[in-house]
């Protein structure tokens, strides 16, 4: 695709989520804000339904789901680290004071991955490679670490009592670990999932909405005893399964090994454990989510790039033309005992527990599966999206579309909006979400729905009120079928 096709993808995605009520900026009457973004209607019903399948894909047995806070004290981010470590590099025009994140202004300079360098290595390339200020081409200042917490204040303490927006929904669930622990049966394996909002002060937000402020993120954290790393009872079933693996080696000449579970527990000494969530995660997107297969891929995190405490770290990435290649979406990450040990440390609670059947004692190693929902939503967008000769759709899955069916009248008179209504108001019943359009010619009421990804349209015309049938037409071929009404709910489904 063309430099000129990328912008223009990202453009048309962008129209059309803000014209139809998918997503937009946020206090736009106010000039916004960077980094913060609504969804609209239609955005909001396809996060719903993501976020469902998401559940009942991911919740197995004795994973739960919990609802925790978004403000949190600050010994919890003391202790995981946060207050400390959870910095982007800043940097500043020494002539007009544009402040921005060096990582990123020397990836797009230089064109190399920059994220993860040290401070020392950002200010090296900047100096060896001469970079100026972008915007008035002044002098900069040595890049210096910004954190990325939003401190809040709580009650009437004012200063005396900082409390922080939490960046990562993680913690709620090592939070409530040891009660949870308690009330499952005091088993391990068990899972901890959450679906919530998630703050981060990036220092220049970019790519819209698939980098935001506050965004959305569905958690897992599996806590087990550590014995169990290499152990899977789905083993048989999985070994043969083929991953699609980016390691770090692959990363020249932009390769992708499709290589079996069996083959990356051999040859990679990934743990089985670690490769059945690998593969859950990877069908997850191929057969759910029915994204292709060129476009899903594992990237691993080299040493210096994923979080010390990671000792295994593989991100999903999609390819999104739009953002103009692959992107993370997802993660999984094996933290081991850091966040349990820490909170143990700082909170002086034992968080250790007893396993009985084991007669042992152990503190759990903890495998996260991280997703970022709002990216997630935005690669759907980006992926599905179609531009044909006479009409842009997205071709969602029918598990994903926002809308399932549009019903339309052909025209008004003639009862023919009156029976429309009635066959829009029965698919409701029966839990299909339909929508009623009488507006505009019905090749254009056909266009609407296309753009909002509505599987199929239904139209009631002149013959309905005669034999009782109406008209199929089928998103993406444009094939049209007649129906019995009274077939019709059990057809479309
Ligand atoms: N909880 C992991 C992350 O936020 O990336």
């Amino acid at each position: 695709m063309t430099a000129q096709a990328k912008v223009d993808k990202l453009k048309e995605i962008t129209n059309i989520a803000e014209k139809r009520g998918i997503f937009f900026p946020t206090a736009e009457i106010y000039g916004g804000k960077a980094g913060f973004y609504t969804y609209g209607h239609l955005g909001k019903l396809l996060k719903n339904r993501f976020e469902n399948l998401w559940r009942s894909y991911f919740l197995e047995e004795n994973f739960w789901e919990i609802e925790g806070n978004s403000i949190l004290p600050s010994q919890v981010f003391e202790a995981s680290g946060h207050l400390k470590n959870f910095n982007d590099p800043l940097t500043e025009c020494k002539s007009c004071h544009f402040r921005f994140r060096a990582d990123q202004f020397v990836e797009d300079a230089l064109k190399i991955k920059a994220e993860g360098l040290s401070i020392e290595d950002l200010d090296k390339l900047i100096k060896e490679n001469k970079l100026k200020c972008p915007r008035c081409g002044g002098q900069l200042t040595k890049a210096e670490w910004f954190n990325m917490m939003f401190p809040i204040t709580i009650g009437a303490a004012g200063s005396k009592d900082i409390s922080y927006l939490s960046p990562e929904t993680a913690q709620n669930p090592y939070l409530s670990f040891k009660r949870e622990f308690e009330a499952l049966r005091k088993k391990l394996p068990f899972g901890l999932a959450m679906i919530g909002k998630a703050f981060r002060n990036e220092i220049s937000p970019r790519q819209l909405f698939f980098r935001l402020r506050e965004f959305t993120q569905a958690e897992v954290q599996i806590f087990f005893d550590p014995e169990e790393i290499d152990a899977c009872t789905e083993w048989k079933k999985i070994s043969s399964y083929k991953l699609l693996l980016q390691s770090v080696k692959d990363r020249k000449g932009d390769k992708v090994q499709e290589i079996s579970c069996e083959d990356a527990n051999k040859k990679l000494k990934l743990p089985k454990m670690y490769l059945y969530y690998m593969q859950k995660m990877q069908r997850f997107y191929l057969e759910e989510l029915k994204i292709p297969k060129k476009d899903f891929r594992f990237y691993e995190l080299s040493e210096e790039e994923r979080a010390f405490y990671n000792k295994y770290h593989w991100d999903v990435y999609l390819n999104l033309e739009a953002l103009g290649g692959f992107k993370e979406v997802a993660g999984l990450h094996y933290r081991g005992d850091y966040d349990l040990g820490a909170h143990q440390k700082h909170s002086k609670k034992e968080l250790a527990v007893f396993l009985e059947e084991k007669k042992k004692k152990v503190l759990p190693h903890v495998l996260e599966l991280s997703f970022g929902v709002d990216r997630n939503i935005f690669a759907l967008l980006d992926i599905f999206f179609r531009v044909e000769k006479e009409r842009n759709l997205f071709a969602f899955p029918s598990s994903l579309a926002p809308i399932e069916v549009g019903v339309f009248p052909l025209v008004r008179k003639d009862g023919l909006a009156e029976k429309a209504q009635t066959v829009n108001d029965e698919l409701c019943k029966v839990g299909i979400r339909s929508f009623y359009d009488e507006d505009g010619s019905i090749g254009r009421r056909y266009r609407r729905v296309d753009e909002i990804g509505t599987p199929f349209a239904v139209t009631i015309d002149y013959d309905t009120m005669k034999d009782g049938t109406v008209t199929v037409r089928e998103r993406d071929s444009m094939k049209q079928k007649r129906v019995k009404i009274a077939e019709l709910a059990k057809s479309l489904k």
